[in-house]
């Protein structure tokens, strides 16, 4: 039998062109050196540290001993999108029914249905930069073409009113970002998101997608959604899910806020790939709604303490240059100061030669900020203990000392 790498037309087109996460990439590397005995400090996770809260733990429990094996329904079990449904009324003073709301398989499978639904090939799809690094190659699996729209880290990274006018044609469809932000950890303020929403009402054919995993994770200001501009509403999708406030990474559980029209294209998109998620995850899912939001804002209050570490401890570094973020557990500063210098006759030409240098040199994981489409930047998490964030900024000072 032939060698199937030799038969390189087996794959398709599709799949060929799709990068890897760099940053499952990278911690994967990190997993390797830590399995020979290395002690990694991975920094490169885009994850909470904590564990689930117990009260979702004891519903998942329970849903299995109650019987929840079976099929849900495709957009999730009726009693969770109302549910879904009053998280936007109290939070955000949305209203929405639960025909409103598609439960998916984590946001990014909630993305995925959007991007799919709405995108036909050749539509141009704006992207924020930086950017979560899966917008842009699930843009390019539904065939759109992203334009990537560079907010400058002297205004924390947000695009503004004229960068995306600027950036709107005629082919335009779609409009795609996430507040707060991974990885710059802005947070976009109310005011700066109506001048937006001001641009993009004159733009009838231009829909948004507005990622808000991050809302619980906001230390400054109050969480502003793009769709309680009524003039817009009807053409936002509001992301959001449980990964990220309430420490359910592995769950699985992502939701949409969207007109009728496009919840049940996501509906009938999510029907021939996936089906409903999880059932007993919904139920652990719903117990964290009717939970209140106590676990996430404590797990926030640490998140921002970690942050002001960070800060700190970075301040200490030459050539670090950053915004302060304001929400999300992620910090994104500027290393090209370190481009063209050596260590033991290797050159640091970019920020991923920077981030393995740290990697083998201070055996401390983080990530290129080329996937985030900012390649003079790198992404830390500080979703990890103090004491390890302590330890890895040590030894990242300590390497970066040996640049030349
Ligand atoms: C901005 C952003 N959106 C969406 C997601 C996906 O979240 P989920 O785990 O719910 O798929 C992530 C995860 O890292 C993210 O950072």
């Amino acid at each position: 039998m032939q060698d199937i790498e030799e038969v390189s037309s087996t794959l398709s087109d599709r799949i060929t062109a799709l990068s890897e996460s760099q940053t499952i990439a990278m911690a994967k590397k990190g997993r390797e050196l830590a399995a020979q005995g290395h002690d990694v400090i991975n920094l490169s996770f885009g994850e909470p540290d904590f564990q689930t809260p117990q009260y979702i733990k004891d519903a998942a429990k329970k849903a299995i001993d109650d019987g929840f094996t079976f099929y849900t329904p495709v957009a999730g079990y009726p009693e969770l999108r109302q549910a879904i449904a009053d998280k936007f009324k109290r939070d955000n003073n949305l209203d929405y029914k639960p025909e409103n709301i598609v439960v998916s398989t984590g946001a990014k499978q909630s993305i995925a249905n959007a991007v799919l639904c709405l995108v036909n090939p050749g539509d141009e799809v704006i992207i924020f930069s930086p950017y979560w690094v899966s917008y842009e190659e699930i843009v390019k699996l539904a065939e759109g073409t992203p334009v990537q729209v560079t907010g400058n880290l002297e205004n924390d990274f947000k695009v503004t009113p004229a960068q995306l006018e600027a950036a709107i044609t005629s082919n335009t469809k779609l409009v795609m970002y996430s507040s707060p932000c991974n990885p710059t950890g802005s947070v976009f303020t109310k005011d700066e998101l109506y001048a937006l929403a001001k641009v993009l009402e004159k733009y009838p054919q231009v829909h948004i997608i507005a990622d808000e995993i991050y809302e619980y994770i906001n230390f400054e200001g109050e969480h502003a959604s793009m769709a309680s501009f009524d003039f817009i509403k009807d053409r936002v999708i509001t992301v959001n899910g449980f990964s990220k406030g309430y420490a359910m990474t592995g769950w699985r559980v992502g939701y949409i806020a969207a007109h009728k029209t496009i919840a049940a294209a996501c509906d009938k998109m999510q029907s021939q790939i996936t089906s409903g998620t999880c059932s007993i995850a919904q139920k652990a899912a719903f117990a964290a709604l009717q939970g209140g939001n106590a676990s996430a804002i404590e797990m926030r209050d640490a998140y921002h303490r970690r942050r002001n570490l960070v800060l700190e401890l970075m301040n200490d570094i030459p050539g670090f240059k950053t915004n302060v973020p304001e929400g999300a557990f992620y910090i994104f500063p500027d290393v090209s100061y370190y481009f063209g210098m050596s260590y033991e006759g290797k050159t640091i030409q970019n920020a991923l030669d920077l981030c393995m240098f740290l990697l083998t040199d201070a055996l401390v994981a983080i990530v290129s900020g080329e996937a985030f489409g900012a390649p003079q930047c790198v992404r830390f998490s500080y979703a990890t203990s103090d004491d390890k964030l302590v330890e890895a900024l040590r030894r990242i000072k300590e390497s970066l000392a040996k640049l030349q």
